[in-house]
């Protein structure tokens, strides 16, 4: 610590602040990344993507020190993701001159790229020759098209695989390279650990008339133990690589791994370990379009609440969690409201602000437990954060908030019927 200070103030003195700033650079923006798939791609700067997040290794500030230009080109073969790996700059500090010393940026990379990538175009160039031999990994469970405005019709293949496929345990430490850069808070899985399934998600295409494979995304799923006989697996990471974005790919993944695990007698239902506001609107979606088929979520049935019935069948034959068919019930229901009729509007508003009252009256019958146990100075401050006023508004805006959510959601179902 003593001598970061003493650089520090060395710096401040040696250098304008002014000939620091040129030496700053965005991280996300210097870091390139590239998924390729012919010779000419590694050249073309549209086909480049850069990082959402790159705070885990570069510090919040998203920031290198000591480079002018600096690029790091992150280049992975479309389907084996064979990396090529460089880091490139205009100039840098150095400490004879300018006494201080440029950021490792390229160690920094290396902590989590795996050994094993190249440096030279040349090299990667002939490892793309070989991507005509990847073939995906474990077993095919779904295929789908989608239409491509400048390709055509496309295919898509979703494979579930583990961790004994030849090459898969390497393949996969090169794919979650991409978590890094794309979830705000992502951290590698232990893969020794065999309660790991894998879901990847692949396209086809045509390179010199063979077909070959290109990555598009993937799923871990982790299998938890309850007790006595059953699991649940629970959805730990998800990403589509950002090419393949908004194209509907992780509503086929998520359909895709509830098909398959309702066709395992000991699963008791799918859930998802802290999952961000996309993967819930995705999961509200993905189950709304499952559920919407169910007798016991039939039109004529929806205005009569939420029943055991709804969450027996969407648990037995689908595998949907409790709290999960909860939301889709609110959904569909409010997909069958006449919004033109006051007494059905009122009544669906109620039902919604019933569940969001749930973690509010938690609160205030543990208001009542402290107040037996607390001093009256203490009891103050607690009071203030659960003031009835603000809560009927806090109330008003989660309910408000729901329903919009709600509403994309259904014309989302819309849109695909
Ligand atoms: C996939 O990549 C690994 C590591 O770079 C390499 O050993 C393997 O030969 C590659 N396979 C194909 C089919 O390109």
């Amino acid at each position: 610590k003593c001598f970061i200070f003493l650089m520090i103030r060395f710096l401040l003195e040696n250098i304008s602040a002014k000939k620091l700033a040129e030496y700053k650079c965005d991280t996300n923006e210097a870091i390139c990344l590239k998924l390729v798939r012919f010779p000419e791609d590694v050249d073309d700067d549209s086909t480049t993507f850069h990082p959402e997040y790159s705070h885990q290794l570069f510090g919040d500030d998203e920031v290198a020190f000591g480079y002018k230009g600096l690029q790091m080109k992150i280049f992975y073969t479309a389907g084996n993701l064979s990396t090529l790996f460089k880091v490139k700059y205009s100039s840098k500090v150095t400490d004879t001159f300018d006494c201080v010393e440029p950021d490792d940026v390229g160690g920094k990379i290396r902590e989590i790229i795996p050994a094993g990538f190249t440096s030279s175009t040349d090299d990667f160039i002939s490892l793309l020759e070989k991507e005509a031999k990847f073939k995906p990994f474990g077993t095919l469970l779904h295929s789908y098209t989608i239409h491509n405005e400048e390709a055509g019709e496309l295919t898509y293949q979703i494979h579930k695989a583990d961790i004994t496929c030849p090459g898969f345990q390497e393949y996969h430490e090169r794919l979650q390279t991409f978590l890094m850069w794309f979830i705000e808070t992502a951290s590698f899985i232990d893969t020794d650990d065999d309660r790991w399934d894998y879901f990847l998600v692949f396209e086809k295409y045509n390179k010199d008339g063979e077909t070959l494979y290109a990555t598009v995304g993937y799923m871990t799923v982790y299998n938890y133990y309850v007790y006595p006989d059953k699991t649940r697996p629970r959805v730990s990471q998800m990403l589509i690589l950002p090419p393949f974005q908004g194209e509907g790919h992780g509503s086929q993944l998520l359909e895709a791994i509830h098909r398959f695990y309702c066709s395992l007698p000991k699963v008791q239902d799918i859930t998802a370990e802290d999952p961000s506001e996309n993967y819930v609107k995705l999961r509200d979606y993905v189950l709304s379009k499952l559920c919407q088929n169910l007798p016991s979520f039939a039109a004529d049935k929806l205005p009569l609440g939420f029943s055991a019935d709804m969450i027996k069948e969407a648990q037995e034959k689908l595998k949907i969690n409790k709290k999960h068919a909860r939301r889709v019930y609110e959904i569909l229901r409010l997909r069958a409201t006449d919004m033109s009729d006051e007494d059905q509007v009122k009544a669906y508003r109620l039902e919604v602000k019933k569940r969001l009252f749930g973690p509010y009256r938690k609160n205030q019958r543990e208001l009542a437990k402290m107040k037996k146990c607390l001093r009256p100075e203490e009891l103050v401050s607690h009071m203030g954060q659960m003031d009835t006023q603000t809560q009927q508004e806090e109330l008003e805006k989660s309910y408000q908030h729901a329903v919009e959510d709600y509403r994309r959601i259904i014309e989302r179902l819309a849109s695909h019927a």
